[in-house]
C-alpha cells in the first residue's frame, strides 16, 4: 500500500516538474514566415488598448476618489528630473543602413535633453525597496511630423529590466485585470499546469525583488522593440 502511494506520489511530482518547466508563459506565437524587421498586428490590436485604457482611467479614479489631484497610473513618484545633451554616436564601425535613420542619422549630432527617474510603482514606498525603476529620456528640437501634440520632441522610455512580463497587449490587459480584481495569481496559474505564465510570474518576481541603489549607475532597457526606419522598410539581415 505504502509503495502504491509513494508511486502515485512519485507521478504526481514529476507531472508537476514537466508541467512547470513547460508553462513558461505566456507564449506569444510569431508567424513563420514574418520578414526581418517586418511589422504585424496582434488579433484585436486596435480594440484592446482601447479597453486598457478605459480600465485604467478608471483605476486612477476609483484610487483618487475625492483626492483633490489625481497621479498617473504607473511611474508616478519621481526621484528627480535632470536636464542634459544627448550625443549621437560618431562610431564609424555602425552599419548606417542598419542604424542612421531619425535622431541617430548625423553622426556626433547633439540634442538638449530633459530626464525624468522614476519609481515603477503606483504605491508611495520607501525606494529603498525593489521595484521597477523608469527614465523617461525627452529630446528637444527634434524636427519632422510627429503623432503627438508636441511638435519638436522625441521620447524615448527605459526601464530597469530588460523584458516585461506579458508578451503581447491582450496577455497585458489579462494580467491587468487579474490585478485590478486583486487576484494576481489567477493570471499566472490559470487552467492546467502546463498552461501556467510562470516566465511572466518570474519576470514580476524578478522586476519586484531587485531593489536600485541609485539611478545613476544602474543599466536601463528598452524592454520591447521599436522600427529604427521607415514604416515598411526592411533592413535587418536575413537570419
Ligand atoms: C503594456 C504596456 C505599458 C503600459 C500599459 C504602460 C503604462 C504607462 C502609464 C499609464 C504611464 C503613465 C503615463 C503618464 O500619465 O504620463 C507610464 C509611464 C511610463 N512608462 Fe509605461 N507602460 C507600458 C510599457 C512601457 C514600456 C515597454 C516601457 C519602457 C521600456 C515603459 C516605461 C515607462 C516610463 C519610463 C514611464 C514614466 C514616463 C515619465 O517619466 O514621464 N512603459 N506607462
Amino acid at each position: 500500500m505504502l509503495r502504491k502511494i509513494g508511486i502515485v506520489l512519485l507521478a504526481a511530482a514529476g507531472l508537476l516538474i514537466v508541467s512547470i518547466a513547460l508553462g513558461q508563459g505566456p507564449r506569444v506565437p510569431i508567424p513563420v514566415d514574418m520578414a526581418p524587421g517586418a511589422e504585424r498586428l496582434f488579433p484585436d490590436e486596435a480594440a484592446v488598448p482601447e479597453e486598457t485604457a478605459e480600465l485604467m482611467i478608471a483605476s486612477i479614479a476609483e484610487r483618487h476618489r475625492g483626492d483633490p489631484a489625481m497621479l498617473r497610473d504607473a511611474h508616478p513618484f519621481a526621484h528627480g528630473c535632470v536636464r542634459g545633451e544627448f550625443v549621437v554616436s560618431s562610431a564609424q564601425d555602425l552599419d548606417p543602413a542598419l542604424y542612421r535613420h531619425g535622431v541617430f542619422a548625423e553622426p556626433g549630432r547633439r540634442y538638449p535633453v530633459w530626464i525624468r527617474f522614476s519609481n515603477g510603482s503606483f504605491q508611495r514606498k520607501p525606494d529603498t525597496e525593489g521595484d521597477v525603476r523608469g527614465m523617461a529620456i525627452k529630446l528637444m528640437g527634434v524636427p519632422g511630423d510627429k503623432i503627438g501634440p508636441e511638435l519638436q520632441t522625441q521620447d524615448f522610455l527605459l526601464i530597469t529590466n530588460p523584458t516585461m512580463p506579458a508578451g503581447d497587449p491582450a496577455e497585458y490587459l489579462a494580467l491587468f485585470k487579474a490585478a485590478l480584481a486583486g487576484e494576481p495569481m489567477s493570471y499566472f496559474l490559470n487552467g492546467a499546469p502546463w498552461n501556467w505564465k510562470l516566465g511572466a510570474f518570474r519576470t514580476v518576481i524578478q522586476i519586484r525583488g531587485r531593489a536600485i541603489p541609485s539611478m545613476l549607475n544602474t543599466r536601463n532597457w528598452s524592454a520591447v522593440h521599436y522600427r529604427l526606419s521607415s514604416p515598411g522598410h526592411v533592413d535587418a539581415p536575413a537570419g
